[in-house]
């Protein structure tokens, strides 16, 4: 057999280890935590970062376009892991802003624009593509004043032109109106220095202006000539770039609060009534599942034990026939142990990263922050997945430990991955920043083999080492003959009702949240998510329970895929409604983005279907083991 030479393996795992514990670190990397105070006279950098759409999920780095004008040295910031895979790149731009001094007009360059490119500024026009600038960390933002015109909120980014769309006409924004707004500090440990401000707002108000030989817009013109874009397509045309920037007092925000403007939006009562909806639901369904378990505990009891059972009711009490099947080990255990170990490592990541967020550690200030979070969390709830999977694995009398542990560590997360680098290769084509960079890919990879799948392994080893779980009851050699089911346990009506019942519950939450994600808005509901997330996982649990219940009723006794499946069976309906988003919401016109898009929300109901199939699992495991141990037969 084929060796590695010792020196190769050595390497490896010292490359493995670096990079891994650079990721690590970096992923906590958070750029400022305090205030940073400008003197009044110190420059102060403006970044340029992406431009995205509300209308298809492609970003691309901002001076990736061939229209605008860019720096001859590219100066990129560095980024954390989150940020890279949201599509982030940040560089340092070459508009010279000082602190405290006003600009009225400044010319930043003249672009001569080819004609391809002029085109390409049309579509990205004709899309709303919109740009991202960052100063002192704050997004560059549009200003809406909603309510009675006083309260002002941030939408972040700003339209790179707008379109006329009777005319098919672009006219791009060649001039910004940049206002800074900032809190004075006064220093009062030195006083007479010149004075400090912090930076508590950053607004853009761009123009479109035709001004060539001039620079700047006449802005004693009523309504300037604007700057048409890729009408004519034979000959190059040139753009001059130009800015004024307004320093502004605003004493109504300090440095604390200043991103509740880019948060308030006032959808508040939607999110209430989607959580009085769900807590209905859930109710209901919680009085079904108590009406069981009453009849379990009294009254099945008590009939049990008189022997002189009558026909009718055979109904309630069918389940007490199956002793002998009930924990028979289901076909396929060896798969399903894995996919309850993934469920488990999901399930975790996500409640653990929402719990966070709720809890402010995860503001959007610290960009990019939730998903190096959760990438971590994952890696690091291996140990979980590894450990559920072999104990389950064990249960059902597998032998083969290790192998099981490689099928948890590499088949779900090989999915993920071999999507995810297929969808990529597509990205990679159309020139998106959101496409994963080879780098980012290799320590990713380096990741999951050097960290991921060890624990997962290390896992399985405690959980293999654990007492097999016990049951209150033997199985029979002989597997029972299930008799004919009623229409209304069928498996596709049943996987209905689970299936939409537990959607009814998030559908209104989930709009939100494919708003944040797709048109890269701000999600910061994170405290109604973790309320409706916990009304989920009841109402997941409490379906599940009471159509598996009225399945033993009927002497079937194949539950553990069943429960399993149709704990996870809303992931249809998610995955209905994300194409729906995409067809209502998006307007996506090319095969890459659609493609991506696709198969984006494809593996985030798998991911869906894998926790909530093994919450189900898990409590109806339970829920059996506890009404079979109540009856104690024989
Ligand atoms: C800059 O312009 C704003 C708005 O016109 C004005 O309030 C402010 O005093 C100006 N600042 C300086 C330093 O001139
Ligand atoms: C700006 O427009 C006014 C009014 O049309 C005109 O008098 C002035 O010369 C223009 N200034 C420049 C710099 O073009």
């Amino acid at each position: 057999m084929f060796r590695w030479p010792p020196w190769v393996a050595r390497m490896w795992s010292l490359v493995v280890l670096v990079l891994s514990l650079g990721q690590l670190a970096g992923s906590f990397y958070v750029p400022s935590v305090g205030p940073q105070y400008f003197t009044q006279g110190q420059s102060v950098p403006l970044y340029v970062n992406k431009v995205t759409s509300d209308q298809t999920p492609l970003p691309y780095a901002y001076y990736d376009l061939e229209f605008v004008c860019r720096p001859d040295q590219l100066k990129r910031v560095w980024l954390n892991l989150g940020e890279v895979l949201r599509g982030d790149r940040i560089t340092e731009s070459n508009y010279q802003l000082t602190a405290g001094e006003n600009q009225t007009c400044e010319v930043l360059c003249t672009k001569v624009i080819q004609p391809d490119d002029a085109l390409q500024a049309k579509e990205l026009i004709k899309k709303n593509y919109q740009a991202e600038w960052i100063v002192d960390n704050l997004p560059g933002a549009t200003t809406y004043r909603v309510r009675d015109h006083s309260v002002k909120t941030y939408e972040p980014g700003f339209p790179l032109g707008f379109y006329n769309k009777f005319t098919d006409v672009a006219y791009l924004h060649n001039h910004v109106a940049l206002h800074i707004l900032y809190e004075p500090v006064p220093d009062t440990q030195h006083p007479g220095t010149p004075s400090r401000m912090s930076i508590v707002g950053f607004e853009v108000y761009p123009l479109s202006v035709q001004n060539n030989q001039v620079g700047c817009p006449n802005l004693t013109v009523e309504s300037p000539p604007r700057q048409p874009i890729g009408n004519v397509v034979d000959r190059e045309i040139a753009v001059t770039y130009s800015y004024s920037v307004t320093w502004v007092q605003d004493t109504t925000v300090s440095w604390r609060n200043r991103w509740d403007r880019y948060l308030s939006m006032g959808y508040t009562s939607v999110h209430w009534y989607s959580i009085v909806n769900s807590v209905f639901v859930s109710i209901l369904l919680a009085g079904i599942v108590a009406v069981i378990m009453l009849r379990v505990l009294n009254r099945d009891l008590a009939m049990y034990s008189e022997e002189d059972l009558r026909e009718d009711q055979l109904e309630t009490i069918g389940w007490k026939l199956l002793h002998g099947d009930v924990f028979r080990p289901p076909s396929l255990g060896g798969l399903l142990a894995p996919l309850l170990g993934n469920g488990v490592q999901l399930l975790f990541m996500a409640g653990t990263t929402t719990l966070l967020a709720a809890l402010g550690i995860l503001s959007p200030s610290y960009r990019g922050g939730l998903l190096s979070v959760a990438l971590v969390l994952y890696v690091l709830m291996g140990i979980t997945s590894g450990y559920w999977s072999a104990r389950m694995y064990k249960v059902w009398r597998g032998t083969a430990w290790l192998k099981n542990a490689l099928i948890t560590g590499f088949l779900v997360p090989g999915i993920f991955f071999i999507a995810v680098a297929g969808v990529n290769l597509f990205i990679w084509s159309s020139n998106s920043s959101s496409a994963i960079p080879f780098g980012t890919f290799f320590v990713l990879s380096a990741t999951w083999f050097g960290i991921s799948a060890p624990l997962v392994v290390l896992g399985a080893f405690f959980g293999n080492r654990q007492e097999t779980i016990s049951h209150p009851v033997r199985t029979n050699q002989i597997p029972r003959q299930i008799p004919p089911q009623p229409w209304y346990l069928r498996a596709p009506i049943s996987l209905f009702i689970t299936g939409a019942v537990p959607f009814g519950v998030i559908f209104v939450e989930m709009f939100f949240m494919l708003k944040s994600i797709w048109q890269d808005k701000y999600y910061y509901m994170f405290g109604f998510m973790v309320l409706v997330g916990l009304i989920l996982i009841i109402t997941v649990i409490e379906i599940t329970v009471v159509i598996i219940y009225f399945q033993l009723c009927s002497e079937n006794h194949r539950w553990w895929w069943r429960s399993f499946i149709f704990g996870g069976s809303s992931a249809i309906f998610i995955f209905l409604y994300s194409m729906f988003y995409f067809f209502t919401r998006l307007s996506v016109t090319h095969f890459v983005p659609a493609l991506a898009f696709t198969v984006y929300s494809l593996l985030a109901a798998f991911a869906y279907f894998l926790c909530f199939g093994s919450v189900a699992f898990f409590s109806t495991y339970w829920f059996i083991r506890k009404i079979f141990q109540a009856v104690k037969l024989d």
